[in-house]
């Protein structure tokens, strides 16, 4: 709460505020929703569009406007008064179009650099949220596949966190099985000295295996606790929370198994031999995160084969009155996040040469490796890499190499198939990683070079937006918080790439036609290049990328 008392809303929610109240001055009688959007370069900053769908509702009423034009004049003169606003235009069939003021935009710059990036997080409705994602198969090694909801999901947490909602990942690792509690138990009858137990590796695990599977055979009490071992955390909770399903009518029988009949298809919750299953314990873990996790958004990230299990879940959740329906109340809420596949360069599913899955922990060895090699080549020829320490290099690979996998990733929207390539991603050229870490690390460059103190100037020095490519640079900086709301809203990351990347083609324009070291308007260009470094390391944050500061 004292995080979010220092927040600020957003430019568009500022707007949307405005035009709300505009709204309700010229049309009492209606409830309209503010329909506002970024506008195309020349029309000035934003373009509210409720003109002509208010026009075509009291149409044919007793109306005083002839036509959608005279909706939008009457929005535009309704608007109340504010420093957001420099001027006002309405044009075409009733578009209205919004010109911030500048020295607000510039004001709202210098407030950030005094105050903190925090003070931008945008203020979301929602206060806890669970994040279901990873979620790997645990009897076998994390490969390509859990690339993907790992990547996604992390950058969702960061991103919720950021806007001071409370996180808590959750690694849905399903049912153990038995086999895992009896080796489990069987490590630590091995191992009884507690501390000690994670550092064993088990050499020969068929033996180890063979050894407990005999116990387990022999020792009935060994038999249960294995059990209780291999016990999914909300096994204990399924038996409730179905009876509690059977209360309200919605478990039946069919073909001898149990089921919730979802839109005519049966979701099974027992199956036939009596056993539960995924359905049942994804309802249990659904029941849990809203009734004692008290989350209000539950959000669970898998590839998009999942869709309808995850329909078929939250519909029942609603039959069961867990969630509100669609129309009324808004949360708790739980969303799917869907993603396609990752391809190989041959158009089918990622495989290695001989068409095995790859390994996580190979892939990410390889993008450090090849983005070491690359910096070398780079930086042999001008003497520039002799600066650097091995422990220096070693950390600028990773975070380069491990950068670019996981933006290539975000880029896309999250639905499609994405093809990997290591050539692509690795590339200086474009919306990759890479470009955009050479692209903060010249920024990095000219403030050191600048050789003055930002830190005393972020609290002495004033920003100007008098050059177009100042002010493209600064409208561009505190639409920040709104891509991040929206993000958010969404659940698209890669709309906070889409950002970033034409935030550093905005700053590479100012760049080159604003002389920034040594100019009279050093000061307040230095300033703009701090602003641009902060948001960009920010947004490299919140995708889980480490920036670089010298390149
Ligand atoms: N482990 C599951 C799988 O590999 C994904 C779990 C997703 N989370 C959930 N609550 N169902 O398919």
């Amino acid at each position: 709460d004292e995080a979010a008392e220092h927040s600020v809303q957003s430019v568009e929610q500022q707007l949307c505020t405005l035009i709300t109240s505009s709204l309700r001055a010229t049309v009492p009688d209606l409830d309209v929703e503010p329909m506002l959007e970024v506008s195309k370069p020349g029309f000035g900053d934003y373009q509210c569009n409720n003109a002509m769908s208010v026009f075509s509702r009291i149409r044919g009423s007793a109306t005083n406007f002839r036509n959608p034009m005279a909706v939008g004049q009457a929005i535009a003169n309704n608007l109340p008064q504010s420093n957001i606003i420099e001027s006002i235009s309405v044009a075409g069939p009733g578009y209205i179009n919004i010109t911030l003021s500048s020295n607000w935009i510039a004001q709202r710059i210098q407030d950030m650099l005094v105050c903190g990036i925090k003070t931008w997080a945008p203020i979301l409705p929602v206060k806890r949220a669970v994040l279901d994602f990873s979620s790997p198969n645990i009897a076998k090694e994390m490969h390509v596949g859990h690339i993907r909801s790992t990547i996604i999901g992390d950058t969702l947490a960061h991103m919720f966190e950021f806007t001071n909602v409370e996180v808590l990942r959750r690694n849905h690792v399903g049912d153990w099985g038995t086999q895992f509690g009896m080796l489990i138990e069987f490590l630590f009858e091995q191992f009884p000295d507690w501390e000690d137990v994670g550092n064993q590796a088990v050499g020969d695990l068929q033996s180890f295996y063979k050894a407990s599977k005999k116990r387990f055979d022999d020792d009935p009490d060994f038999k249960e606790r294995a059990r209780q071992a291999g016990e999914s955390f909300y096994n204990p909770y399924i038996p409730p929370v179905l009876e509690d399903l059977t209360n309200k009518g919605l478990i039946v029988e069919s073909k001898g198994a149990r089921v919730i009949f979802v839109e005519d298809h049966p979701l099974i919750v027992i199956k036939q031999d009596g056993g539960f299953n995924y359905a049942s314990t994804d309802l249990a873990a659904l029941w849990y995160r809203l009734n004692v996790e008290k989350a209000e958004w539950i959000i669970y990230v898998t590839d998009v084969g999942q869709q309808r299990h995850f329909h078929m879940l939250f519909t029942a959740a609603k039959m069961a009155g867990w969630l509100p329906e669609q129309n009324g109340k808004k949360y708790p809420k739980a969303s799917h996040v869907g993603f396609g596949l990752v391809l190989g360069s041959d158009g089918k599913r990622f495989r290695t040469r001989c068409s095995e899955v790859v390994r996580l922990v190979d892939l990410l060895d390889e993008a450090k490796a090849r983005s070491k090699a690359q910096l070398i080549k780079r930086f042999t020829g001008n003497g520039q890499i002799a600066d650097w320490t091995d422990d220096e290099l070693d950390r600028t690979s990773e975070a380069i190499g491990y950068g670019a996998v996981k933006y290539s990733d975000l880029k896309n929207n999250r639905l499609t198939d994405y093809t990997f390539s290591f050539d692509q991603m690795l590339s200086d050229k474009g919306n990759t990683a890479v470009y955009l870490q050479y692209a903060h690390a010249r920024i990095c460059s000219i403030i050191r070079k600048a050789s003055k103190d930002v830190e005393k100037l972020k609290m002495t020095g004033a920003i100007t937006l008098g050059h177009p490519y100042e002010r493209f640079l600064g409208l561009h900086l505190i639409q920040f918080t709104e891509v991040v709301e929206q993000a958010c809203a969404d659940l698209q990351p890669h709309r906070l790439c889409d950002y970033l990347y034409s935030l550093s083609l905005t700053f590479s324009k100012f760049y080159t036609n604003c002389q920034v070291v040594g100019s009279p308007e050093e000061t307040s260009r230095l300033l703009l290049c701090e602003a641009t470094g902060i948001i960009m390391r920010q947004c490299f944050h919140l995708l889980g990328i480490t920036p670089v500061h010298k390149l």
